[in-house]
């Protein structure tokens, strides 16, 4: 055996696919990995199959096919008032995750340091350690998952050379405010920092609140790559289909990594993501739609000793269990898994400095049915 001194030597299997596992061998309701429980649109998958039987079943331009690159860019242009350029400033990739990689790869260099917002979705940090960076972690607030912005300020050296956000969300459900867009601005401004936007989540946002993406504001989309998923908004988590947006200097760097990581994303399903953007089909519903389940779960677990966290967004909500017990978050999600048959996430494996605190995550983009099988077993807890 050849000694291998791993590259990543705290990283194992993600919680993600422990729990979802966990959840198959005992048949439990799956409330843990995020993705939805029910279908796409019908027609997308017939759009899909006609793309195919069309002969487009070959490699894609590396930087996306330009029907859903200008449909990007047209989406941009309409909801947030910017206008990128689909030739030098869209990139469509397979998935966000691996534009968040290719982001990352793309500017930071050994001896840089990543501000990350803790919790944070799991790919963030390794990308960071891979590229030789340092991830500076800040802990949101608890419970109001806000950003600490005198420790934001504390953490920026000369050596940052960017700051990873994410609204809505994951796991929390928090969104970004006008205040805090503000903050953010002056926090950077002068400075070198470049922003990672995911927001993958733009379109699940609830109570009227406006997604604040980083594309409204000159400043900060200057220095943003932002990241979207084409998985979160057509409930097609399996297609991998997502891109980023970023001005024409940041998408060229960007774009030599994204070709030699995958070259180019999965054909025809571009082209049939491009029919549907092109008319914004889909896009204005998702959020009264998640907004109604997430609704129905919280009216369902009225009367549980589980106490509702605010969900402002994405499709997760925090529950705090410490009526119920003071376990730590992954023995109780692993029992309640075994014992109540509902599987959740913990938020431990998504912090790096912050005592977990006594929360699960439920995601509700599930069928009505199955949020209210899960929550039945939920009360009763
Ligand atoms: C916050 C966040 N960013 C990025 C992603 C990745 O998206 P994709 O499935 O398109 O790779 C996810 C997926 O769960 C997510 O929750």
């Amino acid at each position: 055996m050849i000694p291998i001194d791993s590259k990543l030597p705290s990283v194992g299997t993600t919680i993600f696919t422990v729990m979802s596992r966990l959840a198959a061998d005992l048949g439990a309701i799956n409330l843990s990995q995020g993705f939805p429980d029910f279908d796409c649109d019908p027609e997308l998958i017939d759009a899909v199959a006609r793309h195919m039987r069309e002969g487009r079943n070959q490699y894609a331009p590396m930087q996306g096919v330009l029907p859903l690159r200008q449909a990007i860019a047209n989406k941009y242009e309409a909801y947030y008032g910017r206008r990128y350029d689909p030739d030098t400033e869209v990139t469509v990739t397979s998935g966000g995750t691996e534009a968040i990689f290719d982001a990352v790869a793309a500017v930071v260099r050994p001896g840089d340091e990543v501000i990350v917002l803790e919790p944070c979705y799991d790919s963030y940090v390794p990308a960071i350690e891979l590229a030789g960076g340092t991830p500076v972690v800040v802990s949101l607030t608890f419970p109001q998952y806000a950003v600490d912005w005198d420790a934001m300020r504390r953490a920026v050296t000369p050596r940052t050379r960017m700051i990873m956000i994410n609204s809505p969300h994951n796991p929390t459900g928090a969104v970004l405010g006008p205040a805090e867009i503000d903050r953010l601005s002056a926090l950077v401004d002068g400075s070198r920092i470049l922003i990672l936007s995911d927001e993958v989540y733009e379109h699940i946002i609830f109570d009227g609140l406006r997604h604040e993406s980083m594309a409204r504001y000159d400043a900060l989309a200057a220095r943003s790559f932002i990241v979207g998923s084409f998985g979160k908004t057509y409930h097609t988590t399996g297609w991998k289909v997502g891109y980023t947006v970023a001005p024409a200097a940041l998408t060229t760097e960007f774009r030599k990594v994204h070709q030699f990581v995958t070259f180019a994303t999965n054909t025809p399903v571009q082209y049939a993501i491009a029919d549907f953007l092109a008319v914004r089909r889909g896009l204005d519903e998702l959020a009264p739609f998640y907004q109604a389940k997430r609704d129905l779960f919280l009216r369902l677990m009225e009367g549980s000793r589980f106490t509702p966290l605010p969900c402002r967004g994405s499709y997760f909500q925090l529950m705090d269990y410490s009526a119920i017990t003071d376990e730590p978050d992954a023995d109780f999600a692993i029992r309640l898994t075994r014992e109540s048959g509902v599987a959740s996430i913990p938020t431990s494996p998504f912090l790096y400095r912050q005592r977990p605190p006594t929360v699960l995550r439920f995601c509700f983009a599930k069928k009505d049915k199955t949020l209210e099988d899960a929550a039945a077993r939920l009360v009763r807890v």
